[in-house]
């Protein structure tokens, strides 16, 4: 409810600078993988979305059925499925947006960089494309392993000669929602007014949410903090060992995902301070990339914002996640450009 309603509220926001009856801009969103585990909720959801008037789904398989089943739900968009590489190019054309949840998922006892081998040759190809029919496009990287597929994204947009950096995002949108839930929890406090940001990249100890800028405030004990960090930083694998081999998540990062996407788009319109956290071209730290609050605007990233005051805890967790950090976006760079 609180998507939609967040979403309508965006639109009536762009309508009330024109006509009481505009929709807003005509804008185009394009999934990536829309028939898996996380394409089909997410697509569901931007067909939800006021802010969409043409919805483009596409996978190597199975969309036709999903495009048909989304496509009769009474919404603004236009729902349209392409399947197959011949199709990709028909739907990329004219995108604003391109969500990209293709690839493969964890099983249990696999870290996301397991999955280096298969989804980084996925997204090279994938934004290939995107630099040849879409290169203004904001894209917002889902498939993991995030801190890798990025920069691989980056490179790939640059040897194109398409690259903004302004445009590239890894959608850590899930690591927030992970850690407001579970703040509200232990503060005792409503979930819906929770804010935490969580800065670094998306994967275990590079997952760092910043509790001590969390509000509303609650005086929590260094112990609570330590364990709702962990928890945030091994949501993926809570959800990977319960699914038991079936996945990772799917139903909590396709909110996560057209959260993100919703704020892009209403960046995009000009409602203004729209700040999401999220892992992009950055000099908040030494390391190119980095995630942390984001203003987004008119072209994508307007502004990357710093860290604010961090705890010794914090301050110790970000030292700690910067080695790996480094070797995940080295290795993506790396096999972007053999
Ligand atoms: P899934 O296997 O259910 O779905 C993936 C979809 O991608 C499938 O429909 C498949 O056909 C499609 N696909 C494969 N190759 C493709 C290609 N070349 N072009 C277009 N589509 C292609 O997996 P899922 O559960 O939806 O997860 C997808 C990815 O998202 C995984 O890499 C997973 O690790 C990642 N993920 C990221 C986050 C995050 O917070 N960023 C959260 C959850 C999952
Ligand atoms: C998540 O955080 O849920 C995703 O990155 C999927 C995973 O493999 O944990």
């Amino acid at each position: 409810r609180s998507l939609h309603s967040a979403a309508t509220r965006g639109a009536s926001n762009i309508s009330r600078r024109g006509y009481a009856s505009e929709p807003g801009p005509e804008r185009k969103v394009a999934v990536l993988g829309a028939a898996g585990g996380i394409g089909q909720p997410l697509s569901l959801l931007m067909k939800l979305n006021p802010l969409v008037s043409s919805l483009s789904l596409y996978d190597i398989a199975g969309t036709p059925g999903v495009a048909a089943d989304v496509s009769h739900i009474n919404t603004r968009s236009k729902v349209v499925g392409y399947q197959g590489e011949e199709e990709l190019g028909k739907a990329l054309e004219g995108a604003d947006v391109v969500i990209i949840p293709a690839g493969v998922p964890r099983k249990p006892g696999m870290t996301r960089d397991d999955l280096f081998n298969i989804n980084a040759g996925i997204v090279k190809a994938l934004c290939t494309a995107i630099s040849k029919y879409c290169p203004h496009a904001l894209v917002n990287m889902i498939s993991n392993p995030v801190n890798s597929t990025v920069p691989i994204a980056a490179e790939i947009f640059k040897k194109a000669g398409t690259y903004d950096e302004k445009r590239l995002f890894g959608v850590t949108t899930l690591d927030v929602v992970r850690a407001k839930t579970f703040y509200a929890g232990k503060a005792n406090v409503p979930v819906d007014g929770v804010n935490v940001p969580v800065v670094g990249g998306h994967a275990g100890i590079t997952i760092l949410p910043l509790f001590s800028q969390a509000t509303p405030k609650a005086n929590l004990d260094d112990d609570i903090i330590k364990a709702l960090t962990k928890r945030t930083q091994e949501g993926g694998t809570e959800v990977v060992e319960a699914k038991a081999g079936k996945g990772s998540a799917t139903l909590s990062m396709a909110y996560a995902g057209a959260l993100f996407a919703d704020a892009c788009l209403k960046g995009l319109n000009g409602v203004p301070d729209v700040v999401e956290c999220s892992f992009v071209q950055s000099t908040v730290t030494e390391l190119p990339f980095f995630a942390s609050k984001v203003r987004l605007g008119k072209n994508g990233v307007e502004e990357v914002l710093g860290l604010g005051a961090l705890s010794d805890f914090e301050q110790q967790g970000l030292e700690s996640l910067k080695g790996e950090l480094k070797s995940s976006i080295e290795k993506g760079i790396k096999f972007a450009n053999q």
